[in-house]
């Protein structure tokens, strides 16, 4: 099962012709459906990371456009399904090879560091790529409070299912719960961000509500949504997708325009809601995040894909 056999070509290209032609209209059709009230978060840092000469992305795709098999395989379908979503209480449970293994309440969580604005590219391997206003700090402060030992080398993370609230593995067409992993070092760059809000408010459910990550030099299917654990391992974790369709996402999935997936090109990427008519762009690699690179010394970025 893979994006392409869930959202039908034909569809889905309509679709995105149908956005990239600056038709934030059908977006805004859905985000104008009654949602989850989101609060605003006080005490927001003002971004130092914004790309020159980026615009944000309008709220209405952003929060109307989304990938959240949980709620649903279609773009227009987790702002809608997603809408009574229970989001609290919330807790993240952090274990594994570490010293001091914890539960963190959800406003614990926020308490942790210090929130800050990040305005980030976010690139779908689907070809489509945003520019999101998120809030959250490195996921780095969390994990040191657990001191990781010498043991750890990777990092899993867990969604929560809840088939009382989400749809089933067979509808989704992929198994839950949704996983994800990192390498150690990957988890505590300072651009890997648990992210708790956007556009100065706390995160719509359909964008990973209460807590996800952000990882803007990946694929966007590594920024795991909603997230419950988080397990410090040894060896290299099950990720989701990689384990549906190995030969097209990897563990790493890092944005890289030439590493082709087999039925969407990396070399470009059409940015949504631009209001340019078919605004396709070249994909940058590590989707322009180059000091990632330094992760990446000897690695071959094709096999390691
Ligand atoms: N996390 C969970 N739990 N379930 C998902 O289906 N989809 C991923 C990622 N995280 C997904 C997930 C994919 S494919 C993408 S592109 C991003 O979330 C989309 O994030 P957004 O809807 O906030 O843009």
């Amino acid at each position: 099962m893979r994006y392409s056999d869930v959202t039908p070509k034909q569809v889905y290209l309509n679709r995105r012709r149908f956005l990239s032609a600056g038709a934030a209209a059908a977006a805004a059709l859905t985000a104008s459906l009654p949602s989850r009230a989101t609060t605003k978060l006080d005490g927001v840092q003002p971004t130092s990371y914004k790309p020159a000469g980026e615009a944000v992305t309008s709220p209405d795709i952003i929060t109307g456009y989304n990938n959240f098999y949980e709620f649903g395989t279609g773009k227009d379908e987790p702002a809608k399904r997603a809408r009574n979503f229970k989001t609290s209480p919330w807790s993240i449970q952090i274990g594994g090879e570490v010293m001091a293994p914890k539960t963190l309440e959800y406003d614990a969580i926020l308490k942790i560091a210090p929130l800050e604005e990040r305005i980030y590219r976010h690139r779908c391997v689907e070809g489509w790529s945003i520019v999101v206003p998120w809030i959250g700090f490195p996921l780095s402060a969390l994990l040191k409070q657990v001191q990781p030992t010498a043991k750890a080398k990777y990092v899993a993370f867990e969604s929560l299912y809840d088939r009382k609230q989400m749809i089933s593995e067979g509808a989704a067409g992929i198994r839950f719960p949704y996983v994800e992993g990192l390498r150690l070092d990957e988890a505590m760059h300072p651009l890997t961000l648990l992210t708790v809000g956007l556009y100065g408010e706390t995160l719509p459910n359909q964008n990973g509500a209460p807590v996800r990550l952000v990882l803007p030099w990946k694929y966007g299917f590594k920024s795991i949504k909603s997230i419950i654990k988080i397990t410090f391992v040894e060896k290299q974790p099950v990720t989701t997708w990689s384990r549906e369709w190995p030969e097209a996402y990897g563990f790493y999935s890092n944005v890289n325009p030439m590493r082709d997936h087999p039925r969407f090109s990396q070399a470009t990427e059409h940015r949504l809601g631009s209001g340019r008519l078919n605004d396709l762009r070249n994909t940058l690699l590590f989707n322009g995040y180059s000091e990632v690179a330094s992760l990446y010394t000897g690695m071959n970025l094709i096999r390691d894909y």
